[in-house]
């Protein structure tokens, strides 16, 4: 199968995810310190002779297997965390910080956390200047309400080639609150057909440059485990997002790549 193609059932559970996405009604945590790695966060390596041997034998571990729940703290290692069908955060975890992402046209109640909001206003900003603006659909989702809308999508049948398109409950990115799914305001539906419109276009040419990556890109299903989502935005602060690029990885690929590295 063609792995950038995204087959229409899976863009049909992708639009039922940005329907589900809206109303998300989980009660914000009580405010605590921001981690003073916010903003420019690199992600850390060996030396690099080391690194290097490390990354030749390092192999690219499966998407699937009996769930693993992270030990880092993903309060403080937002940017690092692993999150895939088998790597998950602890039970019932909540970002510490939670605040409003405000209208930016059809957006909802979307939230995010507290340092996440201004490079995604910024973004934006720099969006609407260029006559791209975009919209967040859908932002934190809480474990309750990614389990809602996994099994709300995937009571639909869908054939055994086709791509993963919902994370399941606790191993979603929308639980970390540092990711976002944003829409063109002429086609607020999360389907492949994004990638086409202004908004898509500019957001793949320059998310990275706010720290957002595309967690999910095209042809590089065995490296995120999940269908093309060019929606789909993780905050991982400006140096990863440059560091992500440059890789020619998927971000998935890149952060369990440099944490073997960095463990070897
Ligand atoms: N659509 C992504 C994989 C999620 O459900 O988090
Ligand atoms: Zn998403």
């Amino acid at each position: 199968m063609d792995r950038g193609r995204v087959p229409s059932r899976a863009v049909a559970l992708a639009a039922v995810v940005s329907l589900l996405s809206f109303g998300s009604s989980a009660a914000a945590a009580p405010l605590e310190g921001l981690s003073a790695t916010a903003r420019r966060t690199s992600v850390p390596s060996a030396s690099p002779a080391s690194a290097d041997a490390t990354s030749a034998l390092w192999t690219l571990p499966a998407c699937t297997g009996d769930p693993l729940t992270t030990t880092l703290d993903p309060a403080a290692h937002w940017a690092t965390v692993v999150l895939d069908p088998v790597h998950r955060l602890p039970e019932e975890w909540e970002p510490p910080d939670l605040v409003e992402v405000p209208p930016l046209g059809v957006s909802t109640d979307a939230r995010v956390r507290e340092f996440v909001l201004d490079p995604l206003l910024a973004m934006h900003a720099a969006a609407v200047a260029a006559g791209a603006p975009f919209d967040v659909v859908s932002g934190y989702r809480s474990q309750g309400h990614q389990d809602w809308v996994y099994h709300n999508a995937t009571e639909t049948p869908t054939a055994p080639d086709e791509p993963r398109m919902v994370a399941p409950p606790g191993h979603s990115e929308h639980q970390l609150g540092t990711t976002v799914d944003v829409v063109d305001p002429a086609d607020v539906s999360l389907t492949a057909a994004f990638a086409t419109t202004p908004a898509g276009r500019w957001i793949a040419e320059h998310a990275a440059s706010f720290g957002f990556v595309v967690s999910y890109p095209e042809g590089a299903e065995d490296e995120s485990c999940y269908g093309w989502e060019p929606w789909h935005l993780r905050y991982v602060g400006v140096d990863a997002a440059s560091d992500i690029a440059g890789s020619g990885l998927a971000p998935r690929a890149f952060l369990l790549r440099a944490a073997a590295t960095t463990a070897s």
